[in-house]
Order: C-alpha cells, then structure tokens, then sequence
C-alpha cells in the first residue's frame, strides 16, 4: 500500500490487518521507553491547510515513535501565504526529502490528487479534505469501538448512530464506508438539511429524529461537531433549536442502554452538539479515541513507509 486517501483504498482485511497493528503498537506507548527504530530515516512532513490539534500532534508523536524525522508545515507561516500552489509546494517538500506527507486540506480531492497526479512519489496520507473524508480517523473509531465491545474481528452486528452534522462532516463519511466494511449497521441522524440521501447509498440509514434513533438502543452514538466553517447558506432555523433537537442532552442520555458509548470525534462544543453531562459520563469514550489516534497512525506510517505488503 502507498496511500492511504480515502477508506475505499482499504478491503476489509487491509482494515483488518491496520486495526490488528495498531493494537500490538499501541503497547509501546505504555512502556517507559516509548521508541521502536522502525522509520528511522524517514522524512514524514504534515502538510495542514487547516486548524487541528489532536491530528496533528498524533500523527507527529506517532511518526516521532517510530523513529522518522516529522517536520511540521502549517499554512499560515509558509509560503502558502504566497501564493503557492498545492502542487509546487508537495513537490518542494518531496526536494527537501519527504517520504510520506500527511496533508489536510479544505478542499474536497486535495489528497487525492497529490496521490493519483503523478506529481510525486512520496506517500500521501489524507488528514481531512473538505467534507469528503478523514480515513485515520474511521480506523482509530472503529479500533475504540473494538476495544471497547472486546472484539478482535470485524464489528459484525455492532448497531452504530452518528448524530449531528452529517452534511458537512469527512468524519461521517470515512465512519459510513469503514463500519459497513467491518459488518457494522449504521445509522445517521440529523436534521433533514444535514443529512444527504446519498448516505444511504453508501450503507447508512437515515433518521430525522433523535429519540426514534434512540429508541432502537445503538450501542454506539457518536456525536458531530456542526462545521460552520463548511456551511453557506442557512442550515438550521437558530442554535436554540438545534440544541433542542439534536444535542446529547441529559434527558437522552437518560434513554441510552446502559452499556452503550459516547463518541465524539473532537473539537467538542458542550452544551451545543454534547451537553457536559453527556462529555463526562462514564459512558463516553473519546479520550481513549484520542489515544487510539496514535496507535493507529503508527500503523498507517509503518504500513505505507515500511510494509512488507507494499
Ligand atoms: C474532525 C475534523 O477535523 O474533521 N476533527 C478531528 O480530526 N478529530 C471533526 C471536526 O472538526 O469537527
């Protein structure tokens, strides 16, 4: 394998076989030397276009693990501000060395395109395009949620429900195309100007309501931030209403089973899309999904920069 840009890239036993790596590496961050000298010598350049702080700095530490030399290159301090294009720059970056380039980007394609154009032949790794698709971020889910039901197969029956902004959000999409791989029965729900049909088409059900969502007992609800930044237009009458109809509020997490889990990817706004309560339950799951972060892209950067099935 030498991208990894959308989940589509991936069979189910690639998944498989990401997931199952990620579990044996995360071990090494729990000993006290937290090293193995697998990429030593490799150059892994993060190339993000936009704010992030848990991608970012995950993909730095698990590169750092590893061994590579990581450079970080935000687009506010570079020549970006210049006018460079995304071409010359990736290109700039491979002259200077880069073996792998972790790129986020707000344009829908960008990291398929530094892939497939024949531009450079480092490896490209999406961290996020646009609305389109965050695939690290679907397989470090789907790890938690392994973890957390005990499975070391696929999600085979596992009832999930994503909540919120599906519109807009890359972390929906790359969730959808994973779980059904995995056997997982999805669900997405949210107000009806959030929620495109084309969902259905890659696997999901749709509601528009929370509680009928709720009442079908999901073992998984994985809460969306609302992506303004994506949104023209008007989206939703006013805040007040969205939270009324759409936040995990306490009245709902009332009505979640008792062994069911809270996800949320990050950045979590409290009281609009999670209410605190809901944040801070015992429940909720989203600091280990931040720690699976690391583990599963060491296993990404090990695969594409030192895989012995590439
Ligand atoms: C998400 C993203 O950037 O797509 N965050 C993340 O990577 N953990 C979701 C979001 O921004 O709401």
């Amino acid at each position: 394998m030498k991208n990894l840009v959308s989940i589509a890239d991936l069979s189910r036993e690639d998944a498989l076989y990401l997931l199952d790596n990620a579990q044996q590496l995360a071990q090494v961050n729990d000993r006290e030397v937290k090293k193995l000298p697998a990429l030593r010598g490799k150059t892994v350049v993060n190339l993000f276009y936009e704010n992030s702080t848990r991608t970012r700095i995950s993909f730095e530490i698990a590169a750092t693990r590893l061994s590579a030399d990581v450079i970080n290159f935000s687009a506010a301090t570079s020549s970006l501000s210049k006018g460079e294009s995304l071409k010359d720059t990736a290109q700039t970056l491979e002259a200077l060395g880069a073996d792998a380039i972790v790129v986020r980007h707000p344009m829908s394609g960008a990291a398929h395109q530094l892939a497939h154009r024949d531009w450079i032949n480092a490896s490209i790794i999406n961290a996020g395009d646009g609305s389109h698709e965050h695939p690290t971020q679907a397989l470090l889910d789907a790890l938690t949620m392994r973890q957390l039901v005990g499975s070391n197969d696929d999600l085979a029956g596992l009832k999930v429900l994503i909540v919120g902004d599906i519109r807009h959000s890359r972390v929906a999409r790359s969730n959808v195309l994973l779980l059904s791989k995995l056997g997982a029965s999805v669900q997405v729900a949210g107000p009806a100007t959030l929620v495109p049909a084309g969902f259905e088409k890659m696997g999901a059900t749709i509601s528009n309501s929370f509680e009928d969502s709720l009442e079908q007992q999901p073992d998984v609800v994985m809460m969306l931030r609302v992506q303004r930044e994506r949104m023209q237009g008007h989206y939703m009458p006013s805040e007040r209403e969205y939270t009324q109809n759409w936040s995990l509020s306490g009245k709902r997490l009332a009505m979640l089973k008792k062994d069911a889990h809270i996800l949320h990817p990050g950045p979590m706004n409290r009281g609009f899309e999670i209410s605190s309560e809901a944040a801070d339950d015992p429940r909720a799951a989203i600091l280990k999904q931040v720690s699976n972060g690391v583990a599963v892209r060491m296993a990404v950067l090990h695969e594409l920069l030192a895989g012995e099935r590439s």
